[in-house]
């Protein structure tokens, strides 16, 4: 029977380009782990880039689609690092299946040092279609000040990732993480 208890999932939130990708797979080498992009498997699964699926079929449902990963990716047996796409925590009944399954890590980043990364992200044009219509920076100060309590209320801790390299993250994560999975 499969031990639905165990809180054997630890999962990256934050907004975009705030480096959950990247610190997923650093992780995951660290520990022995798969990891997975929530991003990967809702193009995966529909067949489509992000930036399509919000054109053709609109914000909404591509809400419903990332949900229903991260749902079943929270459902499956063994220990998985988990890179959520930056919206995946507004809907409450995401936030309280990752509390229950797993370590919630929240990156968080300054939004000009956000606005720089997604600018440099070769990925940004096919994953990260405009979320309001206002310029880039605009949308990410207000975008972010709305998400803050939610990232806030699904998290079990805070990394700040300016200014830090991808392995004091690593060693921050590796640190703070309770030993859930060992
Ligand atoms: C989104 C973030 C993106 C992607 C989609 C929506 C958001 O993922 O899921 O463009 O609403 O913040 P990343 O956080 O990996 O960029």
């Amino acid at each position: 029977m499969k031990d639905k208890s165990r809180k054997n999932k630890i999962l990256l939130v934050g907004y975009r380009a705030t480096g959950k990708s990247t610190l997923a797979a650093e992780l995951a080498k660290r520990w022995g782990l798969e990891w997975v992009d929530s991003d990967d498997v809702v193009e995966k699964v529909d067949g489509r880039s992000i930036a399509k699926i919000f054109k053709e079929s609109g914000e909404p449902y591509f809400r419903d689609l990332e949900a229903k990963v991260i749902a079943d990716l929270l459902d499956s047996d063994g220990p998985l690092v988990i890179a959520t796409g930056g919206g995946a925590p507004m809907r409450p009944e995401t936030r309280r299946a990752m509390k229950e399954r797993g370590v919630v890590v929240w990156l968080t980043a300054s939004p000009e040092e956000i606005a720089k990364r997604m600018s440099g992200d070769a990925t940004t044009g096919a994953r990260r279609p405009s979320l309001t219509g206002a310029s880039p920076i605009d949308e990410i100060v207000d975008v972010l000040t709305k998400r803050e309590p939610l990232y806030r209320d699904a998290a079990s801790f805070i990394v700040e990732t300016d200014g830090k390299t991808i392995d004091e993250l690593v060693e921050i994560v590796a640190d703070q993480a309770p030993e859930f999975f060992f």
